[in-house]
């Protein structure tokens, strides 16, 4: 602390000496600036962990919601669904060819290395388990090792159901055992996973053609359509699936680390932190909870939301609410990683700073150290320069400034809410060109050196 409050204070004094300084040369401008990012990259870590004063037991309870709590969503995912039975296959007693490990690495399903006891660990390093065999995924399973799936057991041992928990798509693993095993990272959104594809395993795909008004071969082409580290959260309440050139609507699986002080969450504002986490407990997993928005009560914009009463959800018991306390201090407590030492040019981001703060007019909205603007963080589309097809798709009607902590983390899948730029470069461009900043290329380097530093 003392460390940190000394550094404050010469900071504050060097920015004194400066101020009050009228002999302005360029060796102090540079020696100030620098003097301050390093100086605000520790106060950034020192503010989140002093000033949050996050209570560590229900940090705790939240973490287990996170990875393994279901809500009650097996009533969807196994009682609708039947996903249960597609992972177990004809062979054992389900339907289809079954889910073996290997498939399940191949739509980008992780495995918690640390789950699996050491006899399992050394079977299949001497490649002594069927990875092509759907029992062993149901023993995965058992284990609870399956990242972001649970799986039931009954009283014979036999997988009776099975949940998903936020951890599916928020968390994925640093393959440290093998690709797609390993240690679980908790907030890194999954750009594996292909969310439709495991859908579309369903035996009752009836079902989501009933709600939606389809028939069946129009969900499993909007289902194989989203593409890996994709999902649609938007269709269930307004059965929109395609964007208005007729490809298939669907955004990136954003993080969900790196949200303390940001306001609005989603990519297009619906509401706080916690607001989406009911939303997406109830409606999205289709756990059993308690969720009111009375916005969903718009036949023209959600007429799904409305046949289904989504602005209205009531359970008893409520299994969701008396959890968002928890799962919030969780959520909190994710920060935004580290950039690897040597992923990026540490001179250039510095240049990249210096632009993004000024000429680049980047941080009008991305702002220290949240990246994303301080209060009201709403933009329309035509302020960034894009398409306002997602934006009304949302109670808002505009783009919320996506915070870029840890941005290095998510590079699969692009940037932007559908992924629509493939790299910072095509974002850069694409700011040069709205804004007319007239980079030269350096600046562009130096700029992406500097996002990939943050
Ligand atoms: C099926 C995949 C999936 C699951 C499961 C899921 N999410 Fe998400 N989550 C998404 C997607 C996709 C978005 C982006 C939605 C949008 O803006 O269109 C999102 C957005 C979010 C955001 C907003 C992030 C930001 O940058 O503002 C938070 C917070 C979040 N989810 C938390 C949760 C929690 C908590 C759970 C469990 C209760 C959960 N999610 C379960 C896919 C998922
Ligand atoms: C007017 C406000 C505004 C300004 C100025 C702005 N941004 Fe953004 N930025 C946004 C919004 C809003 C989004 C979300 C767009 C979306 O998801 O479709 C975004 C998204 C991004 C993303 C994508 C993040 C992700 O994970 O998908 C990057 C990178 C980014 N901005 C960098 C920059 C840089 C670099 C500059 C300066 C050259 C800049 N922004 C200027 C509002 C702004």
């Amino acid at each position: 602390m003392n460390k940190y409050f000394y550094l404050k204070l010469s900071v504050l004094s060097v920015m004194f000496i400066y101020l009050s300084s009228c002999t302005k040369t360029e060796t102090i401008t540079e020696t100030v600036t620098e003097t301050i990012t390093e100086t605000v990259t520790d106060t950034i870590i020192e503010t989140t962990i002093d000033t949050l004063h996050l209570d560590p037991v229900l940090v705790a309870q939240g973490r287990e919601v996170f990875r393994h709590d279901t809500f009650g969503d097996e009533a969807f995912w196994s009682g609708v669904l039947h996903l249960d039975k597609a992972i177990l296959g004809a062979d054992n007693g389900g339907y289809g060819d079954g889910v073996s490990p290997a498939t399940a690495l191949a739509v980008g399903l992780k495995v918690d290395a640390e789950a699996l006891p050491a006899e399992v660990v050394s079977l299949i390093q001497s490649g002594d388990v069927d990875l092509n065999d759907p029992a062993t995924t149901v023993e995965l399973l058992r284990l609870n090792s399956v990242v972001g799936i649970k799986g039931n057991f009954d009283e014979t041992g036999d997988l009776s159901s099975i949940g998903i928990t936020c951890a599916l798509c928020h968390s994925t693993v640093d393959d440290s055992f093998s690709e797609g095993i390993g240690k679980r990272l908790d907030g890194y959104p999954n750009r594996d996973l292909n969310v439709g594809v495991i859908v579309s395993l369903t035996d009752n795909a009836q079902f989501l053609a009933d709600l939606l008004h389809v028939d069946v071969p129009t969900v499993n082409t909007v289902l194989n359509g989203w593409g890996p580290g994709k999902f649609n959260a938007g269709l269930m309440v307004d059965g929109v699936a395609t964007r208005p050139d007729g490809s298939i609507a669907a955004n990136l699986l954003p993080a969900a680390y790196g949200l303390q002080g940001v306001n609005l969450a989603t990519y297009t504002g619906w509401g706080d932190m916690v607001y989406w986490n009911a939303f997406v407990a109830n409606l999205e997993m289709h756990g059993q909870g308690n969720f009111t928005d009375a916005r969903l009560n718009d036949a023209g914009m959600f007429p799904i939301a409305v046949e289904n009463n989504f602005a209205n959800v009531v359970n008893s018991p409520d299994l969701i609410t008396g959890k968002l306390p928890a799962l919030q201090a969780y959520q909190l407590s994710l920060d935004a990683p580290t950039p690897p030492e040597g992923s990026y040019d540490v001179a250039a981001a510095e240049r990249g700073k210096v632009l993004f703060d000024g000429p680049a007019q980047c941080a009008t909205c991305h702002i220290a150290p949240i990246f994303t603007d301080a209060g009201f963080n709403l933009h329309t589309a035509e302020e960034i320069g894009i398409d306002d097809f997602e934006a009304s798709r949302s109670p808002t009607g505009m783009y919320r400034t996506t915070p870029l902590r840890g941005l290095f983390a998510r590079m699969k899948g692009g940037f932007y809410h559908d992924g629509r730029f493939a790299t910072l470069v095509e974002v850069i461009d694409h700011y040069d060109g709205h804004f007319d900043l007239q980079l030269s290329q350096g600046d562009k380097d130096d700029l992406q050196e500097y996002l990939k530093s943050i």
